[in-house]
């Protein structure tokens, strides 16, 4: 595991890009998961820049979501479709055949589970995972107490993690009450990971796994071990011991 700490927005924005990149670069119609959530926003910007300066992304990459709300379409604009469309898929320009979005509002789960599982198959398996971190420590939805041998699955959210996300507008339902999630056993077996930590209230969770000790309670330290993990952080997260930013 590398751990780079970056002082400014900018600096960790162009970090994660680099990664991306080198990861999409990494062979021929790579295959790369992708997070939601605040923290990779600035991340979809410095990509939509580079392409805007002509540094695009390879054509015949593909991609997919790390996770969904259980019961939102790929049409709802509070879904994580909507978001990686209005984000990344349409200022990127990529093509809808190089997606795989998860349906959140399939009718058999279980079969959207497995429709998923046979997409990760058939595209080679995952080159770069891209994750975000939870409060509590979940990467994707796979929260504290996940079977990590899971591929993706239906899971139930904690009410933290249903606290955390971006409120409805005003009108709209709540936040759902579970997820579909590529599993942990999907995300270890990706030749590269990418972990973008950004922001005092996970502190605790990025502890965890600075502590190097894999702990069922923290599903961020299923990550340890990784033969290719580069966690990307907020220098103001830096543990005393490490020296700068205290
Ligand atoms: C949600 C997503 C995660 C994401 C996390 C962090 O729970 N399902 O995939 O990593 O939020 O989001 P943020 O970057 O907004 O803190």
């Amino acid at each position: 595991m590398k751990v780079v700490w970056c002082e400014e927005a900018a600096a960790f924005d162009r970090a994660a890009a680099d990664r991306l990149l080198q990861g999409l670069h990494a062979r021929d119609k790579a295959f790369v998961a992708l997070p939601t959530g605040r923290t990779p926003l600035g991340l979809y910007s410095e990509l939509a820049r580079r392409a805007a300066g002509g540094v695009g992304l390879p054509r015949r990459a593909r991609y997919i979501n790390l996770d969904e709300f259980v019961g939102l379409g790929r049409g709802d604009p509070q879904s994580y479709a909507a978001y990686l469309q209005r984000h990344f898929l349409e200022p990127a320009r990529i093509d809808a055949e190089r997606v795989y979005l998860l349906r959140g509002d399939a009718p058999d789960l279980a079969a959207e589970c497995r429709d998923a599982d046979a997409v990760v198959a058939r595209w080679g398996g995952l080159d770069l995972a891209v994750l975000g971190l939870g409060e509590n420590g979940h990467i994707a939805f796979n929260e504290p107490g996940s079977d990590w041998s899971a591929t993706t699955h239906v899971v139930r959210l904690t009410e933290q993690t249903r606290a955390s996300q971006a409120p409805p507008p005003p009108g709209a339902p709540g936040v759902p009450e579970q997820g579909i999630t590529l599993g942990i056993a999907t995300l270890r077996a990706a030749r590269r990971l990418l972990l973008l930590v950004r922001g005092a209230s996970k502190r605790e969770a990025l502890a965890a796994l600075l502590r190097g000790t894999v702990d069922p309670n923290w599903p961020v330290t299923s990550l340890i071990g990784h033969p290719d993990l580069l966690v990307l952080a907020d220098a103001g997260l830096r543990p005393m011991e490490d020296g700068a930013g205290h």
